[in-house]
């Protein structure tokens, strides 16, 4: 702490109140402890265990001899927006051109962030699912917004409802934020309780956000792209990424599609935050439009075998758990042991080497549960099982 060269007493710097009014990331708090820790097996990071396809490291390892090493337009490279928009075409029949209603981003935490700083004005709110995605709520704050949170549970499938929505709609909210499939729920909505929020957006003049990143990650199941729904396409800023599906969290590559009068906005903020999106990443993500389906779909394929494997493992121990259809997450309820998710977190953490994430990092309501991300190896996930099998007998209640 330093105070002021002066003398009068006074610190010498204070931080933005919007800063003080988060906290830091509930799942980084834990990966900083499970560090510290040998021979933990992590059901933590949300990220797949899968290294990113090699055709397509092998065509930005090329791109590097090419001279592929410098900015590229801050809208992003325009054969990687050409093939996003050939792509969002041919998988939903959505019209974006490439010019001006595509941008390339950091990642979709990135998009996230323009997203809201691009249309909030301070006290204008937003409202969400609880519990969500961690940067939900920050993103929200740090933009000058409010975040409105719409409580989900384990009865409604912890799908947001479109009446819940409208019951809080007020004159300074500017949007509604969703993500489906969701992180940490696993949940994924139906095309026909999407149009009925749709419906609630159009009648109260709203965008939606709608976060599509685990878009490919569903089983058994269709995912809905919320622009598809009659009319919503002009109010709809999606938001997509190749970390999950391509397995290249690092490569730092996600997308905003969307009106051009907000593209244009969301572009100012980039040009001058972060200029343009990794160059390598881009070319990468090229390749991964252009040939990384297959390797795509074998992965959907795997988490598929594990998933199956986690939810029947859980409920085996006593650990009710919702059936997730989309993502790599499982969420089980944690009530029986009579420990609140954080408490269960560390304990779980420190006696039996497993890190899950408590539910309490996601949201209020995201209390009593813990989530647990398969894109871990079977021969992982049947050791966690075991350990976590151990644990809950022991602390059981009743
Ligand atoms: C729902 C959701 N949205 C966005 C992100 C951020 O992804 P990216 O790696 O594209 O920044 C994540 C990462 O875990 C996520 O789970």
């Amino acid at each position: 702490m330093s105070t002021n060269p002066r003398g009068q007493g006074r610190k010498y710097y204070s931080l933005s109140q919007r800063v003080d009014q988060i906290s830091p990331s509930g799942i980084r708090k834990f990966f900083d402890l499970l560090a510290s820790i040998e021979g933990v097996i992590s059901l933590g990071v949300g990220e797949p265990d899968f290294a990113t396809p090699w055709h397509i490291c092998e065509v930005a390892i090329e791109s590097l001899g090419k001279g592929y090493t410098m900015y590229t337009s801050n809208l992003g490279m325009p054969e990687l927006r050409q093939e996003l928009s050939r792509y969002l075409k041919a998988n939903y029949n959505l019209e974006y051109d490439a010019d001006s209603e595509l941008l390339i981003t950091v990642g979709v935490s990135e998009a996230l962030d323009l997203a809201m700083r691009a249309i909030l004005d301070p006290g204008d709110e937003i409202i969400m699912p609880d519990p969500c995605y961690v940067s939900y709520d920050p993103c929200v704050v740090l933009a000058g917004g409010i975040p409105i949170m719409v409580p989900t549970n384990e009865e409604n499938s912890f799908e947001i409802g479109a009446a819940d929505i409208e019951a809080r709609i007020t004159s300074r909210t500017k949007a509604i934020l969703i993500g489906y499939p969701a992180n940490p729920t696993g949940a994924v909505m139906s095309r026909d309780k999407l149009a009925e929020i749709a419906k609630v957006a159009q009648r109260h003049r709203l965008l939606v956000i709608s976060d599509e990143i685990y878009a490919k990650l569903v089983y058994g199941v269709e995912h809905t792209c919320f622009a598809t729904l009659p009319r919503m396409k002009e109010k709809t800023v999606l938001l997509g990424g190749f970390s999950k599906a391509y397995a290249m969290t690092g490569w730092r590559i996600g997308y905003a599609a969307a009106p051009r009068e907000i593209i244009a906005a969301m572009t100012k903020i980039h040009q001058y935050t972060m200029m343009c999106a990794p160059t390598m990443g881009q070319v990468a993500a090229i390749e991964a439009l252009r040939a990384g389906e297959e390797s795509a779909a074998e992965m959907v394929k795997d988490y598929n075998r594990r998933r199956l494997i986690m939810v029947k493992g859980l409920c085996d121990i006593g650990l009710s758990c919702f059936e997730p259809k989309g993502a790599f997450y499982a969420f089980p309820s944690i009530k029986c042991t009579g420990m609140t998710s954080e408490e269960f977190a560390e304990r779980l953490l420190t006696e039996e080497k497993v890190a899950v994430v408590p539910g309490s990092a996601f949201g209020e309501y995201g209390e009593g549960y813990v989530r647990c991300c398969y894109a871990t190896s079977l021969a992982e996930i049947e050791e966690a099982l075991a350990r976590m099998k151990r644990f809950v007998d022991k602390y059981r209640k009743g």
